[in-house]
């Protein structure tokens, strides 16, 4: 199927990226394709994948792959998609939040997130591995992670948690399987102008606000990071800079100034309460 249009610098013959159908996942999808990786492309949205594979084809191979991740049948197919091409590069980058408080949105919307940015990540880091093991193949997964995952976050609270769930799980993966060959590794960015914020949010919101960096900035991060084979980055350095000062601030003020980042980027909302109630 892979012709390989042209030798790859790099060692990954095949890479598979989720979420390449916007903000930093198509962001690495050109990354890689200027490498001459060969990629496999997936997320929900066929007509934004189909659009970017005509835009990768002149330079590398490419399977269009749509799934939803929050279903176990979508899963499902990347799992047959890994078994039958072994990706030795898996990037883990698909993942959504929803700001406001948890209460504020019915159950099954903060399931799906768990659903996406967890049980998915942890699938198909588990059978991504087992592909490049039965294919006798040293490799990579990386995990989109955020720099939430560090913080206690009152209203990007289930958000924050898968997220504490990637680098946690990422790793102890990563020391469990690095005598196959594969590193798991889990990239944490800040704030990045991509889809993301007007999903969370329900609105469109300001590209050119202070500390919001670029889809390709955070793409060369994370290809710096698959380089070094460094297992958690927290990218950029004013993040890291944050981040650690965090951790000497009370709990209560800490929660305060998220709590106010979070509101200022959402209009008001209001929990929801069972049809019954009066
Ligand atoms: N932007 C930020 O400020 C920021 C900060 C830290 C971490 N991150 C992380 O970076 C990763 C990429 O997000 P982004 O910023 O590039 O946001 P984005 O532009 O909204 O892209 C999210 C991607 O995830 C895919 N996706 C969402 N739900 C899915 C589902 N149910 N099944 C399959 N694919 C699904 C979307 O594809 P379809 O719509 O086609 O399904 C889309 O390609 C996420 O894991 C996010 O948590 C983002």
């Amino acid at each position: 199927m892979f012709s390989h249009k042209k030798k790859s610098e790099e060692r990954f013959s095949l890479a598979l990226v989720t979420g390449a159908s916007s903000g930093i996942g198509t962001a690495l999808c050109h990354l890689l394709a200027a490498k001459q990786i060969p990629l496999i492309i997936t997320g929900r949205d066929v007509e934004r994948l189909n659009a970017l594979a005509a835009e990768l084809l002149p330079f590398v191979d490419v399977i269009v792959l749509a799934a939803d991740l929050a279903d176990a049948e979508g899963r499902g197919k990347i799992v047959k998609c890994m078994h039958e091409y072994h990706p030795n590069l898996v990037i883990n980058n698909a993942g959504f939040g929803l700001y406001g408080e948890a209460l504020t949105y019915e159950t099954n919307a903060q399931l799906e997130i768990v659903q996406v940015n967890a049980t998915a990540v942890l699938e198909l880091t588990l059978e991504g591995a087992r592909a490049m093991i039965s294919a006798q193949q040293k490799g990579v997964v990386i995990n989109v992670s955020s720099a939430a995952a560090k913080q206690v976050f009152p209203c990007l609270a289930v958000y924050s948690a898968t997220k504490t769930f990637v680098n946690q799980i990422t790793e102890s993966l990563d020391l469990e399987m690095q005598k196959h060959g594969i590193r798991v590794l889990a990239a944490c960015p800040g704030m990045v102008a991509t889809g993301f914020s007007s999903r969370a949010a329900g609105q469109l919101l300001n590209p050119n606000e202070k500390g919001v960096m670029t889809a390709s900035f955070a793409a060369e991060e994370i290809w710096w990071q698959i380089e070094k084979r460094k297992c958690i980055h927290i990218f950029d350095w004013k993040v890291r800079l944050a981040t650690f000062f965090s951790y000497f601030l009370p709990k209560s003020f800490k929660a305060r100034i998220l709590i106010k980042s979070v509101e200022s980027r959402h209009p008001p909302r209001k929990i929801i309460l069972p049809p019954s109630h009066p």
